[in-house]
């Protein structure tokens, strides 16, 4: 099969015009009159081919990646065993509808799922395959409400849940998420989230806790809620991790009442915190695991795996959809299980994270504008602040950063609630080179900042 190439020089990082380069100005303007205003841009430039951990763009400028296009491409771009996958598909069928004519490879990935999941929760799994990763939180809700016959749902500050409107309602921050859409949907309750950098006091699970009983006890009986819906590590909220002590009561507090703890790991699986899923590491099985992004390894697939009598309280009909389980993403996705164990990609991640944590460490230390350095494995994120004793938020430096790296080779991106903080996505197959390549780049924009 014939594979993009690219790059050929020795060096992962080369920019050859200037940035934007001229095609990619002209594709921009082409796509200021064509598209919509909504989807926003991380960096004006448009790709042309990627592999693994670099990308090249529309001009032959080639970028180290720190997004992995928004978590997504945890095996690398273009993994030779996930293209191959696809490309064999091809052969076959390339869309029958699981409602009309189903296929092995959907029951084979659920069977994978079921496993993966079983692992953190030993219990009988099942498994419901999606498409988008909003479209995946929407279906857990559902499923949550139909197995308890309840309505509210408890969700946390900072929270990005995606973007239909269950999921939008779900999500934290207005502007520009929420903002304009309403009327939102009812039933959704909001808890503080254990944000340690932030929280007033040191004794924040234990306060993060009675703030959470006040919503789900006085605010609400808890016979009302089908569901409490957590990230193990805030993605677009800002690298945060979950506290396991906090959440390990929120666990018994949901056996004591039956209700439904969903985890959503679309941002935290597939080894993106050094693990196969976070949950694993906070020491907390939820009953239902929502994944997407990396399941695919570049295409669009997702799944609600959980405990087998909540996934199987819909009525028959009661869940679907034309596309989800597409044949194509099965097989892809089936490809990346494949590879996270024959590459022994946890053990890439587990290495990945030595070497950015050792490296923030330093930069911590020499960099006022670093208020917190803080994630989960190799899940990392850096707050800027104005000032580390009034902590106020410094986007722009975020933003600063964010541009002066994609100037100069790299590609990253920012979140937090303030969008001062930059996160790390890269590739876990990211090189040792690529990996200090990129950092070096960082580090010059710090210094400059
Ligand atoms: C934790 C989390 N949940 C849900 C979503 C929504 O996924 P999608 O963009 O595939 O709808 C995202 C996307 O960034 C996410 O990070």
């Amino acid at each position: 099969m014939k594979r993009p190439s690219v790059g050929t020089e020795n060096m992962p990082i080369v920019i050859k015009t200037k940035i934007p380069g001229p095609k990619s100005l002209a594709l921009m303007k082409e796509r200021q009159a064509a598209v919509a205003r909504g989807p926003f841009h991380v960096t004006p430039l448009f790709i042309a081919k990627a592999q693994g951990a670099i990308i090249e763009d529309v001009d032959g400028n080639r970028f180290v990646d720190f997004a992995a296009g928004i978590g997504v491409v945890n095996v690398g771009h273009c993994h030779a065993s996930v293209a191959s996958a696809i490309q064999d598909q091809t052969t076959k069928f390339l869309h029958a509808g699981f409602n009309v004519t189903p296929y092995e490879s959907y029951i084979r990935l659920c069977e994978k799922l079921n496993t993966a999941f079983t692992r953190l929760n030993p219990v009988p799994a099942k498994s419901f395959l999606a498409n988008s990763g909003a479209e995946a939180v929407e279906n857990a809700v559902k499923i949550a409400r139909m197995a308890t016959g309840r309505q509210a749902i408890i969700c946390f500050d900072h929270a990005f849940h995606g973007r239909t409107y269950m999921a939008m309602t779900l999500t934290s921050k207005s502007k520009p998420y929420k903002y304009g859409f309403a009327p939102l949907n009812p039933e959704v309750y909001r808890a503080p989230f254990p944000y340690v950098y932030r929280w007033p006091t040191p004794n924040v699970a234990d306060e993060c806790f009675h703030a959470f009983l006040n919503v789900a006890q006085a605010q609400l009986a808890p016979t009302q809620i089908a569901a409490v819906i957590f990230e193990p590590v805030l993605g677009e909220g800002g690298f945060i991790p979950m506290l396991p002590e906090f959440l390990k009561k929120v666990r018994a507090f949901c056996d004591e009442h039956k209700i439904v703890l969903i985890a959503d790991e679309i941002q935290t699986g597939f080894g993106r915190t050094g693990a196969m899923f976070a949950s694993e590491q906070l020491g907390v099985a939820p009953d239902l695991l929502i994944t997407a992004k990396s399941l695919g390894g570049g295409l669009p697939i997702s799944a609600i795996t959980g405990r087998a009598e909540i996934m199987d309280a819909p009525l028959e009909g009661g869940i679907g959809g034309t596309f989800g389980g597409n044949p194509l993403a099965c097989a892809a996705a089936l490809a990346v299980f494949e590879v996270i164990e024959r590459d022994d990609l946890l053990s890439k991640a587990k290495a990945l994270a030595t070497a950015l944590q050792d490296r923030l460490a330093l930069w911590k230390a020499k960099y006022d504008l670093i208020g917190d350095v803080r994630g989960l494995g190799p899940m990392q994120g850096i707050e800027f602040v104005k000032s580390r004793k009034t902590k106020e938020p410094n986007p722009d430096a975020a933003k600063a950063i964010v541009r002066y790296a994609y100037e100069h080779g790299v590609i990253c991106m920012t979140s937090g609630t303030h969008s001062n903080v930059i996160r790390f996505l890269m590739p876990l197959v990211i090189s040792h080179d690529e990996l200090n390549e990129g950092l070096d780049v960082l580090e010059n924009a710090l210094k400059n900042s």
